[in-house]
């Protein structure tokens, strides 16, 4: 009998302050109107100077835990998607580890950038059908804020801050159906994030800050979507029909609504947290899972499609029998 990753239960975080288009607007040269028609943002989170990564996985994972009714010693492996690390090392797995007490267990990050969720869950999900971990937390916790350029009009109005956590236990009941996930490093110079105390000199951008030519991205982003959704159908032998939801990564309005048409999916059945979040980067694809577990959208035996593209390049997706 297979063994399958279960979602046992969910959670998310999202800081308190609220940035507007208007309040970008009144630093760079941009509008509400702008933003809007060209992304579908209209406002996101930004963590507090108290905030980092780990203290907002925190709050993600034990809402999960407390979902399921787990306790944090039953976990195995626990894996942070991360491109905001409190620290380069020790990984903010292990920062999360020490913050919920857990002894004996496994803890590391996954950097895929905006792909990082996707590529914790194909991750997990090996170790889970394998038989070597039985329960698995998977947090994406970013603050996009800190490293964002906030004179940078092309990039500013994008990303937010946040976490989303998972939580996976073992079962013989239809859980995860199949995870797809790629890279390709080609792309480096369209999407990234310099590190300046690591790059070598004909590489060295002091910023640290997000570079992006977003008109490039955004259409190898639609054109790789629409295969990742493909080779998943294919794989399961389903047809576009069988799927129930869509919970992609909140990029960009348009390059979800391409990969809805693609399945022929109304957009009611795609679920969009971007308008009050902007992008999240790894934490946005289990923030809108978490959102629509629990208001009921998403609901026990239906068919969810979570789908990412982000740096590297990197892209994936999970198709998970909930
Ligand atoms: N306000 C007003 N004008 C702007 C702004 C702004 N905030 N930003 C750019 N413009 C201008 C540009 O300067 C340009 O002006 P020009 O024609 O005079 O040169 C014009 O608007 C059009 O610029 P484009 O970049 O072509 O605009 P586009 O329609 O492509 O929208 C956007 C830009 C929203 C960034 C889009 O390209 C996008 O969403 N890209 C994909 C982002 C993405 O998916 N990233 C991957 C995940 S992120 C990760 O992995 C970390």
């Amino acid at each position: 009998m297979r063994r399958y990753s279960k979602v046992i239960g969910t959670g998310a975080y999202l800081p308190e302050e609220i940035r507007t288009n208007d309040h970008i607007s009144q630093t760079v040269d941009t509008s509400d109107s702008w933003i809007f028609e060209r992304t579908g943002i209209k406002s996101r989170r930004i963590a507090g100077p108290d905030e980092s990564a780990a203290s907002m996985a925190e709050i993600a994972a034990r809402q999960a835990l407390a979902a399921a009714e787990c306790d944090p010693n039953t976990i195995d492996l626990i894996i942070v998607a991360t491109g905001t690390p409190d620290r380069v090392y020790p990984s903010t797995g292990c920062l999360l580890q020490q913050r919920l007490g857990i002894k004996n267990t496994v803890a590391f990050d996954v950097q895929a950038a905006c792909s990082g969720s996707i590529f914790a869950l194909s991750i997990a999900d090996q170790y889970i059908q394998s038989g070597a971990a039985k329960t698995v937390l998977i947090v994406g916790s970013e603050l996009c804020s800190r490293i964002v350029d906030w004179t940078d009009r092309a990039t500013c109005i994008l990303f937010g801050d946040g976490a989303g956590a998972v939580l996976l236990s073992a079962s013989d009941e239809a859980g995860i159906l199949s995870t797809h996930i790629c890279s390709d490093g080609e792309y480096e110079d369209l999407l990234y994030c310099p590190n300046p105390q690591a790059a070598t000199e004909p590489n060295k951008d002091e910023t640290g800050f997000i570079r992006m030519r977003g008109n490039e991205v955004f259409k190898i982003a639609v054109n790789t979507l629409g295969q990742i959704v493909d080779e998943t159908l294919a794989a399961n032998n389903m047809d576009k029909s069988e799927i129930d939801w869509l919970v992609p990564h909140q990029a960009n309005i348009r390059i979800i609504a391409a990969t809805a048409k693609k399945l022929r999916m109304s957009m009611d059945q795609v679920v969009v947290t971007l308008e009050n979040q902007g992008n999240t980067s790894s934490a946005s694809v289990l923030i809108a899972f978490n959102e629509a577990v629990r208001d009921g959208r998403i609901q026990r035996g239906q068919v969810v499609l979570l789908e990412a593209f982000g740096a590297g390049f990197t892209w994936g997706s999970a198709l998970i029998k909930y």
